[in-house]
Protein backbone atom coordinates (compact mmCIF):
# COMPACT_ATOMS: atom_id res chain seq x y z
CA UNK A 1 0.00 0.00 0.00
CA UNK A 2 2.76 2.40 1.13
CA UNK A 3 4.99 2.01 -1.75
CA UNK A 4 1.57 2.56 -4.07
CA UNK A 5 1.64 5.67 -2.47
CA UNK A 6 5.09 6.53 -3.12
CA UNK A 7 5.29 5.41 -6.58
CA UNK A 8 1.76 7.94 -7.29
CA UNK A 9 4.08 10.61 -5.63
CA UNK A 10 6.73 10.09 -7.53
CA UNK A 11 5.18 10.14 -10.73
CA UNK A 12 3.14 13.09 -9.83
CA UNK A 13 6.43 15.12 -8.92
CA UNK A 14 7.84 13.83 -12.20
CA UNK A 15 5.08 15.21 -13.85
CA UNK A 16 5.34 18.57 -12.24
CA UNK A 17 8.98 18.82 -13.52
CA UNK A 18 7.58 18.90 -17.27
CA UNK A 19 7.12 15.28 -17.94
CA UNK A 20 9.57 15.05 -21.67
CA UNK A 21 12.06 17.24 -20.18
CA UNK A 22 10.95 20.13 -22.38
CA UNK A 23 13.04 23.48 -20.84
CA UNK A 24 10.14 25.95 -20.27
CA UNK A 25 11.16 29.43 -21.79
CA UNK A 26 12.43 31.06 -18.52
CA UNK A 27 9.27 34.16 -18.61
CA UNK A 28 9.10 37.06 -15.94
CA UNK A 29 5.92 36.12 -13.85
CA UNK A 30 3.12 38.27 -15.24
CA UNK A 31 3.00 41.03 -13.68
CA UNK A 32 0.26 41.46 -10.78
CA UNK A 33 -2.36 43.87 -11.18
CA UNK A 34 -3.16 46.31 -8.32
CA UNK A 35 -6.47 44.67 -7.40
CA UNK A 36 -4.74 41.17 -6.82
CA UNK A 37 -2.04 42.47 -5.15
CA UNK A 38 -1.45 41.44 -1.08
CA UNK A 39 -0.48 44.34 1.10
CA UNK A 40 3.06 43.93 0.63
CA UNK A 41 2.93 44.19 -2.76
CA UNK A 42 1.16 46.82 -2.33
CA UNK A 43 3.08 48.52 -0.37
CA UNK A 44 6.08 48.23 -3.15
CA UNK A 45 4.13 48.89 -5.78
CA UNK A 46 3.27 52.32 -4.04
CA UNK A 47 6.63 52.84 -3.19
CA UNK A 48 8.34 51.76 -6.69
CA UNK A 49 5.78 52.53 -9.21
CA UNK A 50 3.04 55.09 -7.95
CA UNK A 51 5.46 57.91 -5.76
CA UNK A 52 8.12 58.54 -8.51
CA UNK A 53 5.50 58.87 -11.25
CA UNK A 54 2.80 60.83 -9.16
CA UNK A 55 5.55 63.28 -7.70
CA UNK A 56 6.74 63.53 -11.55
CA UNK A 57 3.52 65.69 -12.43
CA UNK A 58 2.92 67.21 -8.72
CA UNK A 59 6.53 68.73 -9.27
CA UNK A 60 5.76 69.58 -12.94
CA UNK A 61 2.70 71.29 -11.57
CA UNK A 62 4.24 73.34 -8.78
CA UNK A 63 7.81 72.43 -7.82
CA UNK A 64 8.13 74.34 -4.73
CA UNK A 65 4.69 72.49 -3.06
CA UNK A 66 5.57 69.21 -3.93
CA UNK A 67 9.42 69.15 -4.07
CA UNK A 68 9.01 66.34 -1.30
CA UNK A 69 6.07 64.51 -2.20
CA UNK A 70 5.86 61.37 -0.36
CA UNK A 71 3.47 58.40 0.76
CA UNK A 72 2.11 61.66 3.51
CA UNK A 73 0.84 63.77 0.65
CA UNK A 74 -1.65 61.53 -0.25
CA UNK A 75 -1.73 59.02 2.53
CA UNK A 76 -2.24 61.97 5.16
CA UNK A 77 -3.14 60.13 8.55
CA UNK A 78 -2.99 56.83 6.75
CA UNK A 79 0.71 56.78 6.36
CA UNK A 80 1.50 57.64 10.34
CA UNK A 81 -0.54 54.90 11.52
CA UNK A 82 -0.07 52.35 8.74
CA UNK A 83 -3.63 51.77 7.70
CA UNK A 84 -2.93 53.64 4.28
CA UNK A 85 -6.89 53.65 4.26
CA UNK A 86 -7.93 55.98 1.12
CA UNK A 87 -9.84 58.68 1.10
CA UNK A 88 -8.02 60.55 3.95
CA UNK A 89 -9.24 63.88 5.20
CA UNK A 90 -5.58 65.50 5.57
CA UNK A 91 -5.90 65.61 1.77
CA UNK A 92 -8.32 68.78 1.16
CA UNK A 93 -11.95 67.59 1.23
CA UNK A 94 -13.85 68.71 -1.35
CA UNK A 95 -17.42 70.18 -1.62
CA UNK A 96 -20.21 67.33 -2.57
CA UNK A 97 -22.38 69.89 -4.74
CA UNK A 98 -21.32 71.22 -7.94
CA UNK A 99 -22.68 74.78 -6.43
CA UNK A 100 -20.71 74.54 -3.17
CA UNK A 101 -18.03 73.52 -5.53
CA UNK A 102 -18.40 76.72 -7.77
CA UNK A 103 -18.56 78.80 -4.82
CA UNK A 104 -15.17 77.92 -3.52
CA UNK A 105 -13.59 78.40 -6.77
CA UNK A 106 -15.16 81.80 -7.29
CA UNK A 107 -13.39 82.62 -3.59
CA UNK A 108 -10.24 80.86 -4.23
CA UNK A 109 -9.29 81.85 -7.52
CA UNK A 110 -6.80 78.68 -7.66
CA UNK A 111 -9.03 75.95 -7.07
CA UNK A 112 -9.83 75.95 -11.07
CA UNK A 113 -6.47 75.24 -11.61
CA UNK A 114 -6.11 72.68 -9.39
CA UNK A 115 -9.23 70.85 -10.71
CA UNK A 116 -8.04 71.00 -14.14
CA UNK A 117 -4.37 69.15 -13.21
CA UNK A 118 -6.69 66.68 -10.98
CA UNK A 119 -9.00 65.55 -13.62
CA UNK A 120 -6.40 66.02 -16.96
CA UNK A 121 -3.67 64.68 -15.08
CA UNK A 122 -3.59 62.75 -11.89
CA UNK A 123 -6.88 61.14 -12.36
CA UNK A 124 -5.45 59.41 -15.33
CA UNK A 125 -2.66 58.46 -14.07
CA UNK A 126 -3.65 57.28 -10.77
CA UNK A 127 -6.55 54.96 -12.93
CA UNK A 128 -3.58 53.73 -15.24
CA UNK A 129 -1.35 52.75 -12.55
CA UNK A 130 -4.23 51.04 -10.46
CA UNK A 131 -5.88 49.31 -14.00
CA UNK A 132 -8.85 51.35 -13.20
CA UNK A 133 -11.38 52.96 -15.08
CA UNK A 134 -11.49 56.89 -14.44
CA UNK A 135 -15.08 58.16 -13.44
CA UNK A 136 -17.38 59.74 -15.54
CA UNK A 137 -19.51 62.39 -14.01
CA UNK A 138 -21.15 62.54 -17.12
CA UNK A 139 -22.44 58.79 -17.00
CA UNK A 140 -21.48 58.04 -13.84
CA UNK A 141 -19.61 55.27 -14.82
CA UNK A 142 -16.02 54.30 -14.05
CA UNK A 143 -14.07 53.19 -10.72
CA UNK A 144 -11.73 55.79 -10.02
CA UNK A 145 -12.56 59.29 -9.73
CA UNK A 146 -11.72 62.20 -6.86
CA UNK A 147 -13.31 60.20 -3.53
CA UNK A 148 -10.51 57.83 -4.29
CA UNK A 149 -8.01 60.47 -2.37
CA UNK A 150 -10.71 63.14 -1.13
CA UNK A 151 -13.22 63.03 1.29
CA UNK A 152 -16.40 64.82 0.89
CA UNK A 153 -18.24 67.71 3.05
CA UNK A 154 -21.36 69.48 2.27
CA UNK A 155 -22.08 72.72 1.96
CA UNK A 156 -21.45 73.57 5.75
CA UNK A 157 -18.18 72.10 5.74
CA UNK A 158 -19.19 68.99 7.31
CA UNK A 159 -17.81 65.47 6.19
CA UNK A 160 -20.15 63.28 4.61
CA UNK A 161 -20.19 59.67 3.47
CA UNK A 162 -18.74 58.69 0.38
CA UNK A 163 -21.07 57.19 -2.26
CA UNK A 164 -20.57 53.24 -2.27
CA UNK A 165 -18.12 51.76 -4.81
CA UNK A 166 -18.87 48.43 -7.03
CA UNK A 167 -15.18 47.80 -6.13
CA UNK A 168 -14.27 48.77 -2.91
CA UNK A 169 -12.52 46.48 -1.58
CA UNK A 170 -12.57 46.22 1.74
CA UNK A 171 -16.55 45.94 2.14
CA UNK A 172 -16.65 48.51 5.26
CA UNK A 173 -20.37 48.20 6.54
CA UNK A 174 -22.55 51.58 6.40
CA UNK A 175 -22.40 52.74 10.02
C1 LIG B 1 -0.52 60.12 -5.69
C2 LIG B 1 -1.15 59.63 -4.50
C3 LIG B 1 -0.53 58.48 -3.74
C4 LIG B 1 0.76 58.38 -3.27
C5 LIG B 1 1.91 59.37 -3.43
C6 LIG B 1 0.83 57.14 -2.53
N1 LIG B 1 -0.37 56.51 -2.57
FE1 LIG B 1 -0.83 54.72 -1.68
N2 LIG B 1 -2.72 54.80 -2.46
C7 LIG B 1 -3.23 55.85 -3.21
C8 LIG B 1 -4.61 55.54 -3.56
C9 LIG B 1 -5.54 56.42 -4.39
C10 LIG B 1 -4.91 54.29 -2.98
C11 LIG B 1 -6.24 53.52 -3.04
C12 LIG B 1 -6.26 52.66 -4.26
C13 LIG B 1 -7.54 51.87 -4.36
O1 LIG B 1 -8.60 52.49 -4.58
O2 LIG B 1 -7.49 50.67 -4.21
C14 LIG B 1 -3.70 53.85 -2.31
C15 LIG B 1 -3.59 52.65 -1.63
C16 LIG B 1 -2.47 52.25 -0.90
C17 LIG B 1 -2.38 51.02 -0.15
C18 LIG B 1 -3.47 49.96 -0.06
C19 LIG B 1 -4.40 50.25 1.06
C20 LIG B 1 -5.49 49.21 1.14
O3 LIG B 1 -6.46 49.46 1.88
O4 LIG B 1 -5.39 48.17 0.47
C21 LIG B 1 -1.15 51.00 0.44
C22 LIG B 1 -0.59 49.92 1.36
C23 LIG B 1 -0.46 52.22 0.05
N3 LIG B 1 -1.29 52.96 -0.77
C24 LIG B 1 0.81 52.56 0.43
C25 LIG B 1 1.51 53.68 -0.02
C26 LIG B 1 2.90 53.96 0.33
C27 LIG B 1 3.77 53.12 1.23
C28 LIG B 1 3.22 55.13 -0.33
C29 LIG B 1 4.57 55.87 -0.36
C30 LIG B 1 5.70 55.06 -0.81
C31 LIG B 1 2.04 55.56 -1.08
N4 LIG B 1 1.03 54.66 -0.86
C32 LIG B 1 1.98 56.69 -1.87
C33 LIG B 1 -2.57 57.00 -3.57
C34 LIG B 1 -1.23 57.29 -3.30
C1 LIG C 1 -4.47 60.29 -6.46
C2 LIG C 1 -5.07 61.16 -5.48
C3 LIG C 1 -5.95 62.30 -5.95
C4 LIG C 1 -7.01 62.26 -6.82
C5 LIG C 1 -7.58 61.07 -7.57
C6 LIG C 1 -7.55 63.59 -6.88
N1 LIG C 1 -6.82 64.41 -6.07
FE1 LIG C 1 -7.12 66.40 -5.76
N2 LIG C 1 -5.46 66.51 -4.59
C7 LIG C 1 -4.66 65.44 -4.26
C8 LIG C 1 -3.53 65.92 -3.49
C9 LIG C 1 -2.40 65.05 -2.94
C10 LIG C 1 -3.67 67.32 -3.37
C11 LIG C 1 -2.72 68.30 -2.69
C12 LIG C 1 -2.82 68.25 -1.20
C13 LIG C 1 -4.00 69.00 -0.67
O1 LIG C 1 -4.40 70.01 -1.26
O2 LIG C 1 -4.54 68.62 0.38
C14 LIG C 1 -4.92 67.65 -4.07
C15 LIG C 1 -5.42 68.95 -4.17
C16 LIG C 1 -6.61 69.26 -4.80
C17 LIG C 1 -7.18 70.61 -4.83
C18 LIG C 1 -6.57 71.84 -4.19
C19 LIG C 1 -7.06 71.92 -2.78
C20 LIG C 1 -6.49 73.11 -2.04
O3 LIG C 1 -5.67 72.89 -1.17
O4 LIG C 1 -6.88 74.24 -2.39
C21 LIG C 1 -8.35 70.53 -5.55
C22 LIG C 1 -9.29 71.66 -5.88
C23 LIG C 1 -8.51 69.15 -5.96
N3 LIG C 1 -7.44 68.40 -5.47
C24 LIG C 1 -9.57 68.67 -6.68
C25 LIG C 1 -9.67 67.36 -7.17
C26 LIG C 1 -10.71 66.91 -8.06
C27 LIG C 1 -11.88 67.77 -8.56
C28 LIG C 1 -10.46 65.61 -8.35
C29 LIG C 1 -11.19 64.68 -9.29
C30 LIG C 1 -11.36 65.19 -10.63
C31 LIG C 1 -9.25 65.24 -7.62
N4 LIG C 1 -8.80 66.32 -6.91
C32 LIG C 1 -8.64 63.98 -7.65
C33 LIG C 1 -4.86 64.12 -4.60
C34 LIG C 1 -5.83 63.66 -5.48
Amino acid sequence: MRSVVLASLLVSSLAACGGGGAAKPTEPPKATKWRDMNADQRIAYMKEVVLPESKKIFVAFDAKKFENMDCKTCHGDGAENGSFEMPDAKIHPLPNSEEAFMAWAQKEPEVGKWAQFMSGEVEPLMARLLDETVFDPKTKTGEFGCTACHTLVDAEGKPVPLPPKDHDHDHHDAK
